[in-house]
């Protein structure tokens, strides 16, 4: 079966096709990495490749309550712990790099770090704090011109240091409705500055970031995720957005990143993304010169298979699948039964439903 062969992504290779998918757990307390995380990672890396949870470029993008960051050299050192896990288990492993801009609350974030967005546009969710219990998201200021360069310049850093934590690479989180969808979105974006406006503007951010990302670490070490048509975190459907998604991936095919990685939440209740858009976003990054296509959402054997075989994805990632079955390659491998994930403890600190999942 293709999903158990071998691939050569950016400059490693995987042992598989299976990736495990991006997953926010909320076990990083003081927003950093520790032993737990690094056995919890350690027990998946059967994966083709690890896509870590949403870390934090800047302090002022850890809206979340326990999720890690990597933006000086202590975390740095701490995520060593996670890297040298999963490498002395045969695995490989890129970090997700996600700013939550809007999709915050202060309490959340550090002395001295602010709700950041492209525009003053509130988030209509609730966020959890651990002080408070669930709060309406807080109000975002917009971000200058000058600001806008200077978290450009922490997601540059980050990835300098993600690759001094010994990460094979990383992935820019542009999907679900976090800092960079937010720029991309005409519904959050509303700047006046050359980052707003046309969709050439609002895809601005994004290229700028990831160009910069590629100069300072690689491209063939430099990945991204995205939603189009995602409605997460009240992201808009708009008339343009087939288009915007088109230029955005050539653009990021001209970059000749390692991997485009498209988000499908509708296993997950959300509408189903148009399959045009999705079609001419993966050909556009081909023929521009971009890396592998990773598809996610819902999959499980069978679909997996048939679209590696089909020519419409390289890669395949399973997120809750991970989350229940550490050893998912094996038990795909052999048919076996899957264990189903208890949401319940998603987001929980601690060890219960993160590692405490048996194998075979
Ligand atoms: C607990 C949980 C946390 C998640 N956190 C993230 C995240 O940090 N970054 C991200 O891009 N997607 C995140 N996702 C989305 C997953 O990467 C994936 O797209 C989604 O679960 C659908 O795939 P699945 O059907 O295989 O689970 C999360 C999903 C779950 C269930």
């Amino acid at each position: 079966m293709k999903l158990f062969s071998s691939y050569p992504l950016g400059d490693i290779e995987l042992n598989n096709r299976l990736v495990m998918a991006p997953m926010t757990r909320c076990r990083a307390l003081g927003n950093t990495a520790n032993p737990l995380m690094a056995e919890y990672y350690r027990q998946r890396a059967n994966a083709g490749v690890i896509i870590t949870e949403g870390t934090s470029p800047s302090p002022n993008g850890l809206g979340y309550a326990r999720i890690p960051g990597l933006f000086n050299q202590a975390q740095a050192k701490d995520w060593q712990q996670v890297t040298n896990a999963v490498h002395n288990a045969g695995g490989k492993i890129y970090i997700q790099l996600m700013h939550t801009g809007r999709v915050s609350h202060r309490i959340n974030l550090p002395e001295r770090a602010e709700v950041l967005a492209p525009s003053a546009v509130p988030f209509s969710g609730d966020m959890w704090t651990d002080e408070k219990g669930l709060l309406p998201c807080s109000e975002p200021r917009a971000m200058t011109t000058e600001e806008v360069k200077m978290t450009l310049d922490e997601y540059v850093q980050s990835a300098k240091l993600a690759i001094e934590a010994g990460f094979d690479g990383v992935e820019l989180h542009s999907a679900n409705g976090y800092l960079l969808n937010q720029f991309l979105d005409p519904a959050t974006n509303q700047r006046q500055d050359s980052y707003g406006g046309s969709l050439e503007n609002r895809n601005r951010f994004v290229l700028e970031v990831a160009q910069a990302v590629t100069r300072e670490i690689g491209a063939t070490k430099t990945g991204i995720r995205i939603s189009p048509h995602g409605s997460f975190n009240d992201m808009s459907e708009y008339p343009k957005l087939p288009e915007q998604y088109g230029l955005l991936a050539t653009d990021l095919g001209a970059l000749q990143l390692a991997y485009l990685h498209l988000v499908d939440h509708s296993a997950l209740g959300q509408a189903k993304p148009l399959a045009a858009t999705t079609e001419k976003v993966r050909k556009n990054f081909r023929s521009a010169g971009g890396g592998a296509i990773i598809l996610s959402g819902g999959y499980d054997k069978q679909r997996a298979e048939a679209d590696l075989q089909n020519g419409t994805a390289d890669l395949i990632a399973f997120g809750r699948p991970y989350i229940s079955n550490p050893d998912l390659s094996e038990r795909l491998l052999q048919d076996a039964v899957l264990a189903v994930p208890d949401d319940s403890s998603f987001y929980l600190a601690g060890e219960e439903g993160y590692t405490d999942y048996p194998t075979l």
